[in-house]
């Protein structure tokens, strides 16, 4: 029976990992973490993060061939696949900081395997990390005079949280980097026989390892850059009177251009698209590279833009005084279905409103516990409440920051009749309807669309 290790049980290897436990019932998975808590929510109804279906697929597996432990080294011992999908976060410190990945937690795993492993084994790079991590890696694993043998592959996850389990159970592609040598072709061989379990073959894509890592990166940053590219746009519809909407919908039906990722909102956040484009300029920077580099740093720099202008635009709409009043923020979750916050837009528009000296008041249906973690600071300054009605009301504004289809089916007219008035809506991803909440009464400012307003 081939056995499998994941270390790290996080966003990325928990539902990888359930998944190939699901449709491998021959291979057994172990999911390994240092942290024990998060270990110990795995193995209850209540799992530790929120992904629409996992709970099934986990509950399918878990003590039949799904384990997770704290137990490292012996799920490392007994492994003959590591998967190691550890957290990579932005250097905050030294060389790079601000920019590179801070492999530290990679290399405390490589050290570890290469100390407790007695038998060769595949080495898995889940983690999205910098081009010609594998080589330093290998180095590592390879040190001093271990007889095991350690064959490195890169195989990046493209999976989006809140899709995670239709991502996984039915991806566009799987991608999967091994050496050109004979061991590191055998090696690729085994990875690629497990995903075709489930998935057609000609949508598992093999190629080096450096080309495994940097498509990674480079993904990440086309997505992200289209959706600076229209919230670029966005800005320019509001100067002008066109509506982004309308540019995004007849740009997108060009089939070379295609119509996804051309939301405009009040920027992108999550995990990996800041992280992976720093990463990139980085790279760039290393090599000498200054203009891609720079081409890449404006992705970035175009997103903190659109998240200052959101707030200098409900600031600016709201009298310029916002001091005192009260806002309701309707969603802190980087996107809809998750409660992850990291590098939420949601975080920078609270703070700056707080900066405003506003009651700000957060809701969000499933992450107001990740965005305290978020703003430990600001706790007694900010108000956090699971019901919409009850944010807003007594509020001057609403402002949506998370495209949760709950705020679609809301009654607006009875959150009009308890807020403040003029009572302002700011819907920072353009997902109501606009000419509705007018004739409610509203103010109601749109990205790419400007306000529409009573007041004259
Ligand atoms: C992304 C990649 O899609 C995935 O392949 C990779 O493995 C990890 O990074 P994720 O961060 O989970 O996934 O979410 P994604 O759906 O890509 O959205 C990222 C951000 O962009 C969100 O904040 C989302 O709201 C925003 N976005 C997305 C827009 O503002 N407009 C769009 O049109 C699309
Ligand atoms: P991702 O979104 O990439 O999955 P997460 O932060 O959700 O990132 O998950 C990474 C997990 O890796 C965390 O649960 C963290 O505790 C775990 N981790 C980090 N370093 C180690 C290590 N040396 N051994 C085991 N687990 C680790």
């Amino acid at each position: 029976m081939t056995k499998i290790c994941c270390i790290g049980a996080g966003y990325v290897g928990g539902p990888t990992m359930a998944m190939i436990a699901k449709k491998c019932p021959d291979v057994q998975v172990t999911v390994v973490d240092i942290n024990a808590s998060r270990i110990a929510a795995w193995q209850t109804d209540d799992l530790p993060i929120y992904e629409p279906g996992l709970d099934e697929v986990v509950k399918e597996a878990l003590g039949r061939n799904l384990f997770f432990s704290t137990e490292v080294d012996q799920a490392i011992i007994d492994a003959d696949i590591v998967f190691v999908s550890v957290n990579t976060p932005t250097k905050t410190f030294g060389e790079g900081a601000g920019f590179a990945s801070d492999l530290q937690y990679w290399e405390l795993c490589a050290r570890r395997i290469k100390e407790v492993s007695t038998t060769d084994k595949i080495i898995v790079e889940k983690s999205t990390l910098p081009v010609r991590t594998a080589e330093a890696m290998e180095r590592v694993l390879h040190s001093g005079d271990n007889p095991v043998h350690f064959e490195v592959l890169s195989n990046p996850e493209f999976l989006a949280e809140g899709t995670a389990i239709a991502d996984l159970e039915n991806p566009d592609r799987v991608l999967i980097g091994g050496h050109e040598t004979p061991s590191g072709q055998k090696a690729l061989q085994t990875l690629v026989d497990i995903y075709a379990t489930w998935i057609p073959r000609e949508r598992i894509l093999t190629a080096n390892v450096w080309s495994a890592e940097l498509s990674k990166l480079t993904a990440n940053a086309f997505l992200a850059q289209r959706v600076s590219s229209i919230n670029a746009i966005s800005a320019l519809c509001e100067a002008t009177e066109a509506d982004v909407g309308e540019v995004a919908h007849s740009i997108g039906t060009d089939s070379r251009i295609g119509s996804r990722f051309l939301k405009a909102s009040i920027g992108f956040g999550g995990s990996c698209f800041k992280k992976d484009i720093l990463n990139l300029v980085y790279l760039c920077e290393s090599y000498g590279l200054q203009e891609p580099a720079d081409y890449w740093r404006q992705v970035v720099i175009m997103n903190e833009y659109q998240e200052t202008r959101f707030v200098t635009n409900m600031l600016h709409n709201m009298f310029n005084t916002i001091a005192g009043k009260r806002i309701a923020i309707f969603g802190f979750a980087f996107k809809a279905d998750t409660g992850d916050t990291r590098e939420s837009p949601a975080i920078k528009v609270c703070r700056k409103l707080v900066g405003e000296h506003a009651k700000v008041v957060v809701s969000d249906p499933k992450a107001i516990e990740n965005a305290k973690l978020e703003m430990p600071d600001l706790l007694d300054q900010i108000d956090f409440e699971k019901d919409p009605y009850a944010a807003a009301e007594g509020a001057h504004a609403v402002a949506i920051l998370t495209d949760w289809k709950e705020y679609k089916e809301l009654d607006y007219q009875r959150i009009y009749d308890s807020m403040a008035k003029p009572a302002f809506i700011f819907d920072g991803r353009n997902m109501l309807d606009h000419q509705a909440l007018f004739e409610i009464g509203f103010e109601v400012y749109s990205i790419g669309k400007g306000l529409k307003t009573h007041l004259k």
